[in-house]
């Protein structure tokens, strides 16, 4: 089943507006990725200095093929309206009925969001919701952006921290290497591994599924021997039991003891996160030392950490920093550009030689899942789930199988 969404008597118009959220720096496309989408015969509208604050200008976005548009307004109104960030409800109103947006949309939690965008019959595509499967990888934005936030944790760490890291041998003596914990050992965890070890710290590494074990030694760091258990069907972690989580942390609390920069990316899905550092070991840590809780937002692993707050207990300074991809903007909008362009590229139909229409086909494995809002309908389940409503295997169908009309407000 093919449905499309974009049958217009006009070519294909995209928008790119500038993110206006708080600390946010990335932006949607890149000069590579508007090129593209211009050699497909589309039209790239970009907001003014949309790209600025990653460092791609307004003529590096024209010399791509884009025009630069001077308000937002003019960036929402388009077919396909591309964000990195979630549009607040005035920008939602500023997309045009019928059009895609394609956006990080925390589906599974901001669905007051979804509905809003629902009601305007706005096709709403979530990156978060790309699965984590190998055909996926390219669109996989959890991953490119977790990648960009587990370097940035490491030098944020690094400059916060009064040590130095790598081990110095000088004429005014020998300094020891800083001693790097990392707890979490996913996407961001990895990456913050690789980056502590090319700075020369003494890498110490944990996670509660056993195979990453593997991947922390072949990384040259060292895994804490803490309770494993297996993964989910997924491949994501387990909630641990109490009795596991009282072991874990006993073991974990002499090496966040020892550690002079501990970074935590311990998540379960749909969760809050799962709590791995208590008040009582921050104190035993020496003053100076620095944790970086990236899953303060979901809740925390460090007992006391606050979303982007520094919280000082003893000497020991904890960061809650919920814009560490966007620290790297530059390169994590790149790669964030490149996921969308891949899904993009994947909704338009296979046997289509006209390129000025995008389809979105819910039949698809990996469209289909990101597909959270479609013709009028919640077609989502977990989002469905998570907002009271029947899965769809047992709902009547969606209102509508006809074509979304797309109809640009003033194109
Ligand atoms: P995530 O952000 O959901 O969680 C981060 C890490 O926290 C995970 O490694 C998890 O095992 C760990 N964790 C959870 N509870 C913990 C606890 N109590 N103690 C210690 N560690 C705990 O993970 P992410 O980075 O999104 O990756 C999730 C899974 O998806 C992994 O298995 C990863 O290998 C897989 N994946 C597969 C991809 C593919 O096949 N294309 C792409 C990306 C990820």
């Amino acid at each position: 089943m093919v449905r499309r969404v974009s049958r217009y008597g006009q070519r294909m118009q995209i928008g790119v507006p500038r993110e206006r959220a708080n600390k946010e720096r990335r932006v949607g496309a890149v000069p590579a990725s508007v090129k593209v989408f211009v050699n497909w015969g589309w039209d790239v509208h970009v907001e003014s200095d949309a790209g600025t604050a990653a460092g791609y200008t307004d003529s590096a976005y024209i010399a791509a093929g884009a025009s630069i548009v001077a308000s937002t307004n003019e960036a929402h109104n388009a077919h396909l309206v591309i964000r990195v960030g979630p549009p607040t409800p005035d920008e939602i109103a500023l997309i045009p009925e019928g059009a895609i947006l394609t956006s990080l949309l925390n589906p599974f939690v901001d669905t007051d969001l979804i509905a809003l965008c629902n009601a305007r019959k706005i096709s709403s595509v979530a990156m978060e919701a790309v699965p984590r499967t190998t055909l996926a990888q390219a669109m996989d934005a959890l991953s490119s952006q977790a990648t960009a936030a587990g370097y940035a944790a490491v030098l944020m760490a690094a400059t916060e921290s009064p040590k130095l890291i790598p081990m110095l041998v000088t004429a005014a003596g020998t300094i020891k290497p800083s001693r790097a914990l990392i707890l979490g050992v996913g996407v961001a965890g990895l990456q913050a591994i690789a980056t502590a070890k090319r700075l020369g710290a003494q890498v110490h590494a944990y996670d509660v599924r056993p195979e990453t074990r593997e991947q922390v030694e072949s990384l040259g760091a060292r895994f804490v021997e803490a309770p494993t258990h297996a993964a989910d069907d997924g491949g994501y972690a387990k909630e641990v039991d109490d009795e596991t989580a009282a072991k874990q942390q006993a073991i974990l609390a002499d090496y966040v003891a020892r550690s002079n920069m501990v970074i935590t990316t311990a998540q379960i899905p749909g969760q809050a996160a799962p709590r791995l550092i208590n008040a009582d070991i921050v104190e035993r840590m020496a003053p100076g030392s620095v944790i970086i809780d990236m899953a303060a937002k979901s809740g925390g692993n460090v007992e006391g950490s606050v979303v982007d707050e520094v919280v000082e207990v003893n000497g020991v300074r904890i960061y809650g920093p919920s814009d560490l991809a966007s620290r790297v903007a530059t390169d994590a909008s790149a790669m964030y550009a490149r996921n969308v362009q891949e899904l993009v590229n994947r909704m338009r139909p296979a046997d289509d030689d006209a390129p000025n229409e995008a389809s979105i086909r819910l039949d698809d494995e990996v469209v289909g899942p990101c597909v959270i809002s479609h013709n009028g309908a919640i077609v989502n389940d977990r989002t469905r789930s998570v907002m009271g409503l029947q899965s769809l295997a047992t709902a009547a169908p969606p209102p509508t199988e006809e074509p979304i009309s797309g109809s640009k407000e003033s194109a």
